[in-house]
């Protein structure tokens, strides 16, 4: 079996294109959607993900603007600039890169965006309400995968899923979010991590396999039943001296091993890398359009 190859970046195409519009009916009313960012230091990937996020916000008609603090920057200067945005009716949605600098709380820091304003779906507020099945701001890469597996037509109702990794940003959250009894979820959902017994034993198991440990091609074709559907989260990168740049990126999954084993397959990049900023983009019209009263 050679498996389909599930682009992120089509489906985030599709996605934009409806945003535009949305953006497009907002600005009929003199509204026009506004993120701002907030990045300390200069982690590279974070600098990377920050352009994505600026590029796509202009290409659906967001304004979005970055703070860049240095990397000494105080907690207490990050909390105040926080306040200004959460009392600030212009601004719709504020994120806060992470990783933050070691002498910051993160947990503090992300617990003071207003819940109204967290676009990334961070806050505990968004979290608890996700956990009970409330309408809130969902997590943007657990989000993306749950809408890139619907809009390729693999819903996930019935099928188990086994997700591997149980951190905050994507293992725990996505595991909320298909267990809940919708449309879009509905599944049976493992989570294994670095305390299971016999990891492949479950992943083994999986209609669904989804890859989030953050360790480069540690999922490999042994640990993936014939057919299963494997969405790769990771996002590592590998030296590489034939690269202008000294290295390429690279997923949690074997990708050419396991391409001849599963149905189908994310490729990284281009897989959910996209998706996340694509919801980014779609929490913080709906953040407009909320204030607004249409949602
Ligand atoms: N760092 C890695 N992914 C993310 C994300 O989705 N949002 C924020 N704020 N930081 C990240």
């Amino acid at each position: 079996m050679t498996a389909v190859i599930i682009s992120g970046l089509e489906v985030s195409a599709s996605i934009r294109n409806e945003l535009k519009a949305r953006a497009a009916t907002l600005a009929t009313r003199g509204i026009v959607p506004h993120l701002e960012v907030i990045l300390v230091g200069n982690d590279p990937a974070s600098i990377s993900y920050i352009k994505s996020k600026q590029k796509g916000a202009a290409e659906v008609g967001i304004v979005a603007n970055t703070t860049h603090l240095p990397a000494d920057t105080s907690e207490r200067n990050i909390i105040e600039l926080l306040d200004r945005l959460n009392a600030d009716a212009a601004v719709d949605g504020i994120l806060v890169q992470v990783p933050l600098p070691a002498h910051i709380d993160t947990e503090k820091v992300l617990y003071h965006i207003s819940p109204e304003k967290d676009v990334d779906g961070f806050h505990p507020v968004n979290l608890g309400k996700l956990l009970r099945g409330e309408p809130c701001f969902l997590p943007c890469t657990p989000h993306g995968i749950q809408q890139m597996l619907m809009r390729c037509g693999y819903d996930p109702a019935g099928k188990h899923v086994v997700i591997c990794g149980r951190s905050n940003l994507v293992g725990k959250p996505l595991a909320a979010i298909l267990l809940q009894k919708k449309k879009g979820a509905n599944a049976t959902v493992t989570v294994v991590h670095t305390g299971t017994v016999h990891l492949p034993s479950f992943t083994r198991q999986a209609d669904i396999l989804v890859a989030a440990m953050g360790s480069p091609g540690c999922i490999t074709a042994d640990m993936v039943r014939e057919g299963a559907v494997v969405i790769d989260v990771g996002v590592n990168r590998v030296p590489d001296p034939t690269k202008e740049r000294g290295y390429r990126l690279v997923g949690d999954v074997d990708f050419e091993a396991v391409r001849g084993k599963a149905s189908a397959i994310t490729p990284v990049p281009g897989g959910v890398g996209p998706m996340t900023v694509t919801m980014l983009l779609q929490n913080t019209i709906e953040a407009a359009e909320r204030k607004e009263g249409h949602a």
